[in-house]
């Protein structure tokens, strides 16, 4: 047995839950308020046979006690793991980063932790600093907050740094390595950064792993930043993530914006839930660790680059990561640090009138037709049926259709006979006979997502393909926990260090499995739908037994109402399942004979 399956087996799902919230018996099952949404009526289960939970209100979701915990404490499974071994006493090999790489690391952090210092206190301390400090005051920072911020001024000189840190004994190397310098043509070593605002990014832990620096003088570009290195990765980077990181958590939203002054003048009038993206477009990466504190995200960027994002990733992140997206629209040509300044109050109110996905996209899109015309109007509900098809969640999907309904003063039923008929074109009409539900293949489900993994590891071109593999169709969070870390990498080495050692084994074991040598695209995508069909079947296992338990003791209307059109979404996507077996094989088949 693996060690996660020992902490597994060793810890009562009802117990660590009920430590978060208070259940009461329902049947052999378990019933409470949900931790994770406001709600009256509880509709959130806790099943002790499956070792499973599962949300039938708005989260609409579910999963072991390593998902409860993992986002309930917001932390990484690898954390997450500690603090559930540490409570069953069950010891895990400690994780050492492959030594040196560790070793590394810590040095590049602490190089960059003396040039926080340096940059600082020329800033705060100095007269080099003096007209950069006056700036920032004039943009209305106060000190608290350019000493929180750790905010710095590089000098207008060469080699000032680079002799600093040779003092404190810091070897050319490590600061190369850290981007602080780089080397002329004639191989001399020189600082990075002139004449520049200082802005260091810290992680979630509040160690520093680059910096931006900002212009004074009007050279370009704007911001300069550390480049890439072992410690400092632009896509995946969240600025201000360390000081927000418990008020996203407790104000259950996040709010992302585009600049470090934003952050930091917001932080400043105590919107401490505001992070920044980078000046980069928002990434899985961004979304996946933003999720672990909320599943609530507003976006208050400027309005093209909002659109932009929302046209190109934003539906497919709630529907995949499970997040609401909610789009902030601010006054125009300003940046948040001025609404703030100027009016603490006209920031509060946008982003308590944020939009949500929906109807911004309805508005967005609708603004490229001219909707006095009836034919126009028809091409706009065109555009958009096939995206409002794709939302998975209920509640977000009438909202979908009640802005499509307001706007095009179409009512609403008809554009739900629409979307309604375009569904059922892609779908088989007769609802999922219940008799055909078996309860799930637990036996066979391990080597199953196994060898998906192993295709998947050698073939990662697959991961783009249309048949999406989702985290939550993995039952066995460690090969769950290696397909999340396939998502962010191609490079298996890269893969094993950000891996815990215990799912680093697992690795190595999957690794070596023997792989399809033909056809690998279409056992991938059978082997896909087979995963998605068992985490279906299981779903409707779980909701078919609570609607009979809730039927027989009377439960309340609403929820019996909810329960059974849940039913009925997961029949849709199941028949999905069968209605495409055949197609995509035989679509193959096709290929291979061109
Ligand atoms: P902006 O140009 O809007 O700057 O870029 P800003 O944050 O409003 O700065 P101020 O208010 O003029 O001082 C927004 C963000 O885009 C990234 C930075 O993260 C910046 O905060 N950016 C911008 C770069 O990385 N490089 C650039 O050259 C420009
Ligand atoms: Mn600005």
């Amino acid at each position: 047995m693996s060690t996660v399956d020992e902490v597994k087996q060793k810890l009562d799902i009802v117990e660590v839950i009920g430590q978060y919230t208070k259940l009461t018996k329902a049947g052999r099952n378990f019933k409470a308020v949900c931790p994770f949404h406001n709600e009256k009526t509880p509709s959130f289960y806790v099943f002790p046979e499956r070792q499973s939970w599962h949300c039938f209100g708005a989260c609409s979701t579910g999963g072991d006690v390593f998902t409860f915990v993992m986002k309930k404490e917001g932390l990484d499974f690898g954390e997450t793991l500690r603090l559930l071994a540490d409570k069953v006493g069950v010891s895990l090999p400690t994780h050492i980063e492959a030594g040196p790489k560790k070793d590394e690391k810590d040095k590049l952090f602490q190089v960059n932790e003396s040039a926080v210092q340096y940059y600082h206190n020329l800033l705060v301390n100095s007269s080099v600093g003096e007209k950069a400090k006056n700036y920032l005051l004039g943009r209305g920072l106060t000190m608290k907050s350019i000493n929180d911020f750790q905010l710095g001024v590089s000098p207008d000189a060469w080699e000032n740094l680079l002799n600093y840190l040779k003092e404190k004994g810091f070897s050319e190397n490590e600061m190369l390595d850290a981007g602080l310098i780089m080397k002329n043509e004639d191989g001399r070593a020189r600082d990075r950064f002139h004449n520049r605002l200082m802005f260091p990014i810290r992680d979630a832990r509040g160690r520093t792993t680059g910096f931006s620096g900002r212009e004074q003088d009007g050279s370009q570009p704007k911001y300069i930043n550390s480049p890439q290195t072992i410690i400092f990765d632009k896509s995946g980077t969240i600025y201000g993530i360390d000081m927000a990181a418990a008020s996203i958590r407790t104000k259950d939203r996040v709010v992302i914006v585009e600049g470090y002054m934003d952050v930091i003048m917001a932080h400043q009038y105590g919107f401490t839930n505001v992070v920044a993206s980078m000046g980069t477009a928002i990434t899985e990466k961004h979304i996946a660790i933003l999720k672990r504190l909320t599943k609530n995200i507003a976006l208050a960027l400027d309005p093209d680059k909002a659109g932009e994002e929302a046209m190109t990733h934003s539906v497919d992140y709630e529907n995949t990561a499970e997040v609401e997206i909610m789009v902030v629209t601010l006054p125009a040509d300003e940046d948040p640090d001025e609404v703030i300044k100027r009016d603490p109050k006209i920031w509060e109110t946008a982003i308590a009138n944020a939009s949500p996905l929906a109807e911004y996209m309805v508005n967005f899109t609708a603004s490229k037709f001219d909707l006095t015309k009836t034919t126009e109007k028809s091409k706009l509900i065109g555009q958009l049926i096939p995206l409002i098809a794709k939302v998975k969640n209920d509640l977000r999907r009438d909202r979908w259709l009640r802005t499509l309904s307001k706007l095009t003063k179409i009512e609403y039923n008809v554009i739900e006979g629409l979307l309604k008929k375009s569904l059922i074109d892609t779908t088989a009409r007769k609802p999922l006979n219940r008799s055909a539900i078996v309860p799930v293949d637990t036996i066979g489900y391990n080597a199953r997502e196994e060898y998906c993994l192993a295709i998947l590891l050698q073939h990662p071109e697959l991961k783009k393909q249309e048949e999406g593999l989702q985290p939550d169709y993995f039952q066995n969070v460690v090969n769950r926990e290696i397909y999340c870390a396939c998502l962010e990498t191609d490079d298996t080495a890269a893969l094993k260090e950000k891996l815990e050692p215990v799912v680093r084994e697992k690795l190595e074991v999957i690794t070596t499995k023997h792989t399809p040598a033909d056809r690998v695209g279409v056992k991938y995508t059978e082997c896909v739908l087979a995963l998605r069909k068992a985490f279906l079947m299981n779903q409707e296992a779980m909701r078919a037994e609570v609607f009979a338990m809730e039927t027989e003791t009377g439960g309340a209307g609403a929820a019996l109402a909810r329960l059974k059109e849940e039913g009925i979404e997961t029949s849709i996507q199941l028949k999905d399942v069968f209605a495409r077996k055949p197609r995509v094989i035989r679509r193959a088949n096709g290929r291979r004979n061109n």
